[in-house]
């Protein structure tokens, strides 16, 4: 059975003192559901120890939004996976389309930062999505399955049985348009659709989230679709009362 998973972005957004109040928040909303669903934050990296000071021994799990493909070196201003790991992270975010898109990251890129991730004791989340202009040509599953081949062509489809998958389609992230419960469904059933073509069991087990403008009020209908493992919360998670909602939203999965 695949657990729900609600995992909090933070974007560049976060000083020590929001980091103290949401951490320390989310760390006791995410006792309350322990077992049941899974919550996670993923911090701009100089806050994650703080994440760490302060959701200790609770059931909150953290990580990082990016991570370098290299272990080390004259690399600056990245961090490694081994880094990120040393402050208790379980999770890197790879491929966020701000990253692919801002920062000019390729797929291939993406997929060593998965792999790397990976080798570093971290468990990837690999965001993939399509532009309003895809989405309007309809090639939403061309983008994804291309994004995701990346990977699996690196590191095999069986590196799946411990990553996550967030599917952003890249017009509803922080727009407030969300995608209708029925595209983020067919989407997220054609991807697992796809996944099975190399391995039935992977394609299965791997929990597939959904993010892009998910609130208080859209997760409900979002979370209850079949293939809908939980979401990836951006603009949501910044507000304690807002993303304790949603990890409500999602204890109806469990
Ligand atoms: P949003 O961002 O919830 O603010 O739309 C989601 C994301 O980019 O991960």
């Amino acid at each position: 059975m695949r657990k729900p998973l609600v995992m909090g972005n933070w974007k560049l957004n976060g000083t020590k003192d929001s980091t103290k109040e949401l951490a320390t928040a989310f760390a006791a909303a995410a006792n309350k559901v322990k077992g049941k669903v899974e919550v996670a934050v993923c911090a701009p990296a100089i806050l994650i120890g703080t994440v760490e000071a302060n959701a200790q021994g609770s059931a909150l799990l953290w990580g990082s939004e990016d991570c370098d493909v290299h272990t080390k070196g004259a690399y600056t201003g990245e961090n490694s996976p081994a880094m990120i790991k040393e402050f208790g992270s379980t999770f890197a975010i790879v491929g966020h389309s701000e990253r692919r898109g801002y920062h000019h990251e390729s797929s291939e890129t993406v997929a060593a930062k998965f792999k790397a991730a990976q080798e570093g004791g971290l468990i990837p989340v690999l965001c993939i999505g399509e532009s309003e202009a895809e989405f309007d040509a309809g090639t939403t599953m061309a983008v994804c399955e291309a994004e995701l081949k990346a990977v699996i062509d690196l590191v095999g489809i069986k590196a799946f049985e411990s990553a996550v998958i967030a599917y952003e389609p890249i017009w509803a992230i922080g727009t407030g348009k969300t995608a209708t419960p029925e595209i983020a469904q067919g989407v997220h059933q054609a991807i697992r659709a796809y996944l099975a073509k190399f391995d039935a069991e992977v394609a299965a087990s791997v929990r597939i989230l959904y993010g892009g403008s998910c609130n208080a009020k859209t997760a409900p209908e979002l979370f209850a679709q079949p293939d809908i493992d939980g979401g990836l919360i951006g603009g949501a998670s910044l507000k304690v009362p807002d993303f304790t909602a949603i990890i409500e939203a999602a204890l109806q999965r469990a």
